[in-house]
């Protein structure tokens, strides 16, 4: 009798997974860790659990800081300690090189698809011949402004930083003396952490100043057209920023742009739902155009941005991570993401998509913004990158809080640099 009874409880849980069309025979519980800033959790969430119930497993959401850099300190001490705890890591379009060695080559899981996805992104993603991780989602920084505020005052969207300058000023002056006391004229992620290094390299790259290093490896960082641009921004703070910006990181410009504070704001993509949303106090005022040119012989510049899919090689169910991996980077799954989170498809033809450009539009009209942005020095730097990009940052926060001059700040930072490369060999 009892072991009548056992036998049918295998059979069935054999059943039961064959049912499920997984191709495993022991349903299990995997751990992803995702980001939260705005609507991440939850489109990671309900794509997770889409997979879990057509597979028949189990998934567990960790969520992470909302700052890149802090995202990257937990991700080391967790993947250094080789902790099995998690077994699909979110990770940002620069860390390839810094935790790499950490994850499974997905090459074979990937081998069918790999092709659809945006070359130079899978090329970013292969360190020393192996797949690391998945393209997940991509994007660039934007300029987000208020239609009606500008229609309002006679203004154009600016396709300089001087003409942002100009009318953020206008604006706001107007504005305030109208008895909104609350109102900015541009806000930006200042905090000193990854993303005032995207925003800053948009800057310098727009005045033609370079990629703080170049392709080769050369240091570049320590020009004329870099210390206009520093100079520039450092203006803006409290002026037509608020000193907050110096702490701000996406969320927070997000906060102060949605609720009808700011003029203009630099931002990802993601932040379009959500201003366009029924909580949003500027549904329907908000345009989005690329960032302004350095002068007039400048360029529109956007850093590359952009999420990755991950498997730990300490994880004990890594044919299921990959499954799940696979899953949640398919072109079904990022036309979801696309359509309702504003989250770039890394699958080229996803933005020939009528559904996708019908939501997104600026997924169209943006699209040379997107494939043309400036990528961070990240391959070339490898496994430094973050510090790096951590030297420049703090190079940046100093001459954007008035501590040091933009000439001495970028000539210190080029010493800095030239040491930690060994003479250009990174
Ligand atoms: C966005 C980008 C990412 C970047 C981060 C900086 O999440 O996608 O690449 O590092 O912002 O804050």
């Amino acid at each position: 009798m009892k072991n009548r009874k056992s036998v049918s409880l295998f059979v069935s849980m054999v059943f039961g997974a064959a049912l499920t069309g997984a191709g495993v025979a022991h349903a299990a519980t995997l751990s992803i860790s995702c980001g939260a800033v705005g609507q991440e959790l939850e489109f990671c969430k309900t794509g997770a659990e889409a997979w879990a119930k057509k597979t028949g497993n189990q998934v567990n959401l960790i969520s992470t800081p909302n700052s890149a850099t802090e995202r990257l300190a937990l991700y080391q001490q967790l993947l250094a300690a080789g902790a099995s705890d998690v077994d699909v890591f979110q990770i940002d379009v620069v860390w390839p090189g810094i935790l790499g060695n950490h994850f499974l080559d997905l090459a074979p899981y990937a081998k069918d698809v790999v092709k659809n996805h945006f070359a130079a992104i899978v090329q970013n993603n292969t360190v020393d011949g192996k797949l690391v991780a998945m393209p997940w989602f991509t994007d660039a920084g934007l300029l987000y402004y208020r239609k009606d505020l500008l229609a309002k005052h006679g203004a154009q969207p600016p396709q300089t930083w001087q003409e942002l300058t100009d009318t953020a000023k206008k604006i706001q002056d107007a504005e305030r003396a109208a008895g909104n006391d609350k109102m900015w004229g541009f806000v930006w992620q200042g905090r000193a952490y990854e993303g005032l290094t995207c925003n800053a390299l948009e800057w310098v790259s727009s005045y033609n100043g370079g990629t703080i290093v170049d392709d080769k490896g050369k240091i570049t960082i320590n020009n004329p057209k870099a210390i206009a641009a520093l100079d520039t921004a450092a203006g803006w703070v409290k002026t037509i920023s608020p000193e907050g910006v110096l702490n701000y990181t996406e969320e927070e410009s997000r906060g102060v742009f949605q609720s009808g504070n700011a003029v203009f704001m630099r931002n990802w993509p993601y932040a379009w739902p959500l201003a366009q949303g029924p909580e949003s106090a500027i549904k329907d005022k908000v345009g989005v155009s690329a960032l302004p040119r350095g002068g007039a012989d400048g360029r529109h510049a956007a850093t590359l941005g952009g999420w990755q899919l991950s498997v730990s090689k300490y994880s004990k169910n890594k044919e299921l991570a990959a499954d799940l991996v696979m899953y949640l980077t398919s072109a079904e799954e990022q036309k979801r993401r696309a359509i309702h989170g504003a989250y770039n498809p890394t699958i080229e033809s996803l933005y020939k998509d009528a559904d996708v450009l019908k939501a997104v539009p600026f997924f169209g009209e943006l699209y040379d913004t997107f494939v043309n942005a400036v990528a961070r020095p990240s391959t070339v730097t490898g496994a430094k990158y973050n510090q790096v990009s951590n030297e420049f940052w703090n190079a940046v926060h100093g001459v954007l809080s008035g501590r040091a001059k933009a000439q001495d700040s970028l000539a210190q930072l080029e010493t800095s640099l030239k040491r930690m490369s060994r003479g250009g060999k990174w």
